[in-house]
């Protein structure tokens, strides 16, 4: 099967990674790639949204299904651009229609889904700038903190987490004012909930699923997390609290409801569906869905899927996912992400890196990494996610930091406390 991948980050190249150990693999392209996944495959370049380019480059190069790695192309419509192409329309799409893609792209239509179909999640009222007045008036019938969320993607940055009523308040009327553009001109105003959270990926063809392992990322730039919020700075799987017991809760009253909800409102879904999940006191609630993998648990959760991940997609396009199996792999997993000095501030990109070669027993997926005149060279604020295995979580961190020691380049960040909190 000759596939082609979309997207540029760690993420990408770990599903790359996975991909190309499948016998039933020829041709493996990512569109745009990074210098990591031209290890794996061959990059090309075309951005992940030039629909056009991909469409040239499917006929091209008789691609037999398109992987989708980020949420944009698939926000964008890409999986219902192929659908209604005649050449185009026998390509499978990995990934939601446009429709699916909602439960990412609008919070607010996310919130509505959850609430037609009992799904635990925070309570909510969405309102728009003509309803400034009675946004204001829900505010005060909730306890501090105050949770406001953009309702359109906004590259992460739009939820905010204001301390007390003041802020909440005027940051509610800069959002309606167009802080974040037309993303912001509708606002969920939701109730805070506290506890652990926890990342749950599901493969489904749209009537079936398959949960694959969970993860746990870290979002926060300091050590104890602390600091500003990042792209995310390392993950791990399993999650000790993600027990059997509380793994069936999850199963039953989220993923069940969610894509049995898909089918009833004639939503096509055929790709991977997160659930970013808060615990509790023991409950599992739905804090955000995301139409995509997540990154960095992408960078865990390859290393802990044992079955064959092209099998799995062909399940996934042929509608065939219950006959196939997964199976994890016991060891823990864990991901460090080496950063650019300044990162999520100001950092710059272009600073050459060395010691790959000497990095024994981890895996490197590149994140931010381009080629420049034949040297690895850093390009972009998290560079390279250091994943491994062990017998247990410290056994894993212990060597993601051997081989984030071994790899060079100048003003190299890295957190040396992931997953310590659930130790
Ligand atoms: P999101 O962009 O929806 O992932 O939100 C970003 C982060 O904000 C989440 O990962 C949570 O840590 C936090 N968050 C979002 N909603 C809530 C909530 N209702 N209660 C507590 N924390 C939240
Ligand atoms: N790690 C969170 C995300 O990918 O959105």
């Amino acid at each position: 099967m000759n596939i082609l991948l979309l997207g540029s980050g760690g993420r990408e190249h770990a599903i790359a990674w996975k991909l190309a150990q499948s016998e039933r693999l020829e041709k493996l392209y990512i569109a745009p790639g990074n210098a990591g996944t031209s290890e794996v495959g061959t990059n090309v370049d075309l951005k992940a949204d030039d629909f056009n380019g991909i469409r040239r480059f499917v006929l091209e190069h008789a691609i037999d299904m398109v992987v989708v790695g980020p949420e944009d192309p698939l926000v964008k419509g890409i999986y219902d651009f192929f659908k209604s192409d005649a050449e185009l329309r026998e390509i499978p799409v990995i990934g939601p229609s446009k429709a699916g893609a909602e439960l990412e792209g609008s919070k607010d239509f996310a919130k509505g889904f959850m609430q037609r179909h009992q799904i635990p999640t925070a309570r909510y009222q969405t309102f728009d700038g003509e309803h400034v007045q009675e946004a204001l008036e829900y505010l005060e019938t909730l306890q501090p903190p105050y949770v406001l969320k953009a309702d359109g993607l906004c590259a992460g940055k739009g939820v905010l987490i204001l301390p007390t009523l003041d802020e909440a308040k005027r940051e509610l009327k800069e959002m309606l004012n167009g802080m974040f553009g037309q993303a912001s001109a509708r606002v969920v105003i939701e109730e805070f909930l506290s506890g652990i959270e926890c990342s749950v990926f599901v493969l489904t063809d749209g009537r079936d699923y398959k949960i694959l392992p969970e993860a746990k990322d870290y979002k926060r730039i300091g050590e104890g997390d602390t600091g500003l919020n990042t792209g995310g700075m390392g993950s791990v799987s399993p999650v000790p609290f993600a027990t059997r017991e509380w793994m069936q809760k999850v199963e039953d009253r989220i993923i069940r409801p969610t894509v049995n909800g898909l089918a009833e409102e004639g939503i096509d879904y055929k790709g991977f569906i997160f659930f970013g999940l808060i615990n509790v006191a023991g409950d599992p609630k739905v804090i955000e869905y995301n139409c995509r993998m997540g990154d960095p648990e992408t960078e865990t959760v390859m290393l802990r899927l044992k079955s064959d991940l092209v099998d799995l997609f062909d399940g996934v396009a042929t509608s065939t996912l219950a006959q196939r199996s997964v199976e994890f792999d016991s060891r823990h997993a864990v991901c460090v992400m080496l950063v650019s000095g300044g990162y999520p501030e100001h950092y710059e990109k272009g600073k050459v890196m060395t010691g790959f070669d000497r990095v024994e027993g981890s895996i490197l997926f590149h994140a931010g990494t381009a080629l420049k005149d034949g040297s690895v060279v850093t390009n972009g604020g998290r560079v390279l996610a250091v994943s491994s295995y062990g017998n247990s979580q410290a056994e894993a961190l212990a060597q993601s930091m051997r081989g984030a020691a071994q790899i060079q380049f100048e003003g190299k960040y890295f957190r040396r406390d992931i997953g310590q909190d659930l130790a």
